[in-house]
């Protein structure tokens, strides 16, 4: 479903992906840890092509982006549907509903029917356990009820795959299992996840893969009970033990 081939990224002076390869099955969940300024979030970005890579080949359901060559803006905008994005600090429009919030993508990117986008936003909320908030603000919204509105929204586009950076670190420790447990609904209904995070027991119960970072590089991938009992990797045993 996803396979990310010589993935490099380049800011200025700094080389922050050195050469990514990954890929993921259909319905499998992949979770990204690693430490700060390892190149997590810049990894998501250029799957979501928020950041354009500076080399490498990007395929998701079978559509590819080869960034060694010119690639247009159609082509990336079409590319970039194929995937949702839930960030750390939900990016919801403060002056919209939770609803209009969900309504906003269908409606302006697929310009679908407003009848159809508004049942579609209603049901996601509901899904996200969110039906009796459709008509809030945001401001009126626990930071796990807006980030489960965030996980709506990403929905609403009907994306192949579903990308999450560190969507429960912005959260109090009370809020985080009420979007975990969207998450791993997700999961079980076979959503393609990728997802970065320090929730060490989503991991265990969620992915069916675990992907250590460091530098710009992939160190270690396993199994999640593989890699966390029995690392292979000083650098993984290394940040494990400082998580753990
Ligand atoms: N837009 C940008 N311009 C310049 N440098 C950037 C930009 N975005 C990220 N970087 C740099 O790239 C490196 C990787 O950043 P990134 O945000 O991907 O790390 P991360 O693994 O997500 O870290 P964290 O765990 O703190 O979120 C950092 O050194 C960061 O300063
Ligand atoms: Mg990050």
């Amino acid at each position: 479903m996803i396979s990310i081939k010589g993935l490099y990224k380049q800011f200025d002076q700094l080389e922050v992906l050195k050469g990514i390869d990954l890929e993921v099955e259909k319905g499998k969940v992949v979770v990204v840890i690693g430490p700060s300024g390892s190149g997590k979030t810049t990894l998501l970005r250029c799957v979501n092509v928020l950041e354009t890579p500076t080399k490498g080949v990007l395929t998701i359901a079978g559509q590819t982006l080869d960034f060694s060559k010119n690639v247009s803006k159609k082509s990336i905008a079409s590319f970039r549907r194929l995937t949702g994005m839930v960030f750390q600090n939900y990016n919801l429009f403060p002056h919209k509903t939770a609803l209009e919030n969900v309504m906003e993508g269908p409606i302006i990117v697929k310009g679908e029917d407003k009848a159809k986008a508004r049942k579609k936003a209603q049901e996601l909320l509901e899904k996200v356990g969110l039906g009796d908030k459709i008509d809030d603000y945001p401001s009126r919204l626990s930071g796990g009820q807006k980030q489960r509105v965030g996980i709506a929204r990403a929905m609403a586009m009907e994306p192949e795959v579903m990308l999450f950076d560190e969507p429960t670190s912005a959260l109090d420790p009370e809020l985080v299992g009420e979007v975990l447990k969207v998450m791993k609904d997700l999961a079980r209904e076979g959503m393609t996840m990728m997802v970065v995070t320090h929730e060490m027991r989503f991991a265990r119960d969620a992915a069916d893969e675990v992907m250590f970072m460091d530098g710009g590089v992939v160190v270690e991938r396993n199994k999640p009970n593989e890699i966390f009992s029995n690392p292979k990797e000083e650098r993984t045993k290394r940040f494990l033990n400082m998580i753990m």
